[in-house]
């Protein structure tokens, strides 16, 4: 099986040992506390599941600034995206240990406790720095950008020991698994080669058929549905829904055991090609071989060009760096003359006229009025599941 990024094992972050974990929530108890950003917490859940091995905490400014510019640590390990505790809390000195609260979670219990190495200022202009290099530009009104140029001024470091997984667990106990759990199943199933599909969405026909065809032109033994589970921006679906339409999807058209669902505790950046590229990571430590990657990946609005996500891992991942390999996939869509879902550059006879393309402003236009979309666009399945979603949702703006 392929090996986790950087160690010969996956070394997760989480206390295991039920004993250990009550001594450490009980030490938590008397600790000073931080409350978290969602991000902030966001990145504690994926160093406790595995997810960010070998990382075993917050970066400091030396490798925050580092990844950001050059997409690796002070010390050489590939990195894509700087992995950080950002704050605006003043109290936190350097040398404590300090209780990592939950901002997702009712009362804010204990997520993590940290060893606090140390206590730094960033500047606004080191924070913008690495938000242009992260996020390809400095626009507010990207929801990435914003979020990250709010997260605050003090930058936390050191290791953590995790104590829960958030709410994830609990909301998606059939969802949610950490990258030591996906690697145990994947043994389990006897899978050798395992394709990782990541997704934010319900899964459309072009989803659905992006998988097909990387599962059975790579050969590979198994798919892994690997969904967002953490926040989105406004008007996204929610993971509940598009659980739901992913798994109606997958019991309707593909052959059992076939695709392992599942889904990862992280919030959406909308950062791109570096996501992509952190993506690629995550999913190698998770025990996939490749990692499907099409159309605008981790996109958002027209901030990236549509394949930037799949030009990165040749102009910014050195080889070696990792060893999950990359299925580049061209826009996809349903073509009326060859009455299957196609990448469009493998139709060059076609004109644009030959395709089923619907916006998503379409779309979610007609779902909203109870109107499937074609099921070229969409199984009527997972139209359904759509079409209630969104009329639940009007109904409460009407
Ligand atoms: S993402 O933010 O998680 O990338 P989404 O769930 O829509 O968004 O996409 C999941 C994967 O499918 C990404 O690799 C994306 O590039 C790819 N994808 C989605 N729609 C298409 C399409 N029509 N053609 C090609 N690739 C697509």
């Amino acid at each position: 099986m392929i090996k986790p990024h950087g160690s010969d094992t996956l070394n997760p972050l989480y206390v295991a040992d039920d004993a250990k974990r009550a001594a450490l929530a009980k030490e938590a108890e008397s600790l000073p506390s931080l409350l978290l950003n969602s991000a902030a917490a966001a990145n504690a859940v994926m160093l406790g599941a595995g997810y960010f091995n070998p990382l075993k905490g917050y970066m400091n400014l030396a490798d925050a600034l580092s990844v950001a510019k050059d997409l690796k640590t002070s010390a050489g390990l590939f990195w894509p995206v700087p992995i950080v505790n950002l704050t605006k809390d003043a109290s936190v000195k350097a040398g404590q240990r300090i209780a990592l609260r939950d901002p997702n979670v009712e009362g804010n219990p204990v997520l993590a406790v940290m060893n606090v190495e140390a206590v730094e200022a960033v500047s606004d202009e080191q924070l913008q720095f690495m938000a242009k290099e992260i996020f390809g530009n400095l626009d507010e009104k990207h929801p990435g950008v914003k979020t990250f140029l709010s997260l605050g001024n003090t930058l936390l470091s050191g290791p953590i020991e995790v104590l829960s997984y958030s709410y994830f667990q609990s909301e998606f106990p059939e969802t949610f698994r950490t990258a030591v759990q996906i690697r145990e199943e994947i043994q389990a199933r006897g899978w050798k080669k395992v394709v990782a599909f990541q997704t934010r969405n319900p899964m459309h026909r072009a989803h659905e058929e992006l998988c097909r065809m990387a599962h059975e032109r790579l050969g590979t033994d198994g798919i892994v549905i690997h969904m967002l589970l953490g926040k989105l921006k406004d008007g996204d679906i929610p993971a509940d829904v598009r659980d739901a339409c992913i798994r109606t999807m997958v019991d309707n058209y593909f052959p059992k055991n076939t695709v392992l669902i599942s889904g990862y505790g992280f919030d959406m950046m909308y950062a791109g090609p570096r996501e992509a590229v952190l993506h690629a990571v995550f999913r190698q430590n998770m025990g996939a071989s490749y990692l499907i990657v099409g159309r605008d990946h981790a996109g958002v609005g027209d901030y990236y060009g549509p394949f930037d996500a799949q030009t990165i891992f040749e102009t910014r991942v050195p080889k070696g760096a990792l060893q999950i390999e990359i299925f580049g996939a061209d826009n996809t869509a349903y073509s009326k003359k060859l009455d299957r879902v196609v990448m469009m550059r493998e139709a060059p006879d076609h004109t644009p006229e030959d395709f089923i393309n619907l916006s998503g402003t379409k779309v979610r236009a007609m779902l909203g009025a109870g109107i499937a979309p074609p099921p070229e666009f969409s199984r009527p399945e997972v139209a359904k599941v759509l079409m209630n979603y969104y009329q639940i949702v009007d109904a409460g703006k009407a």
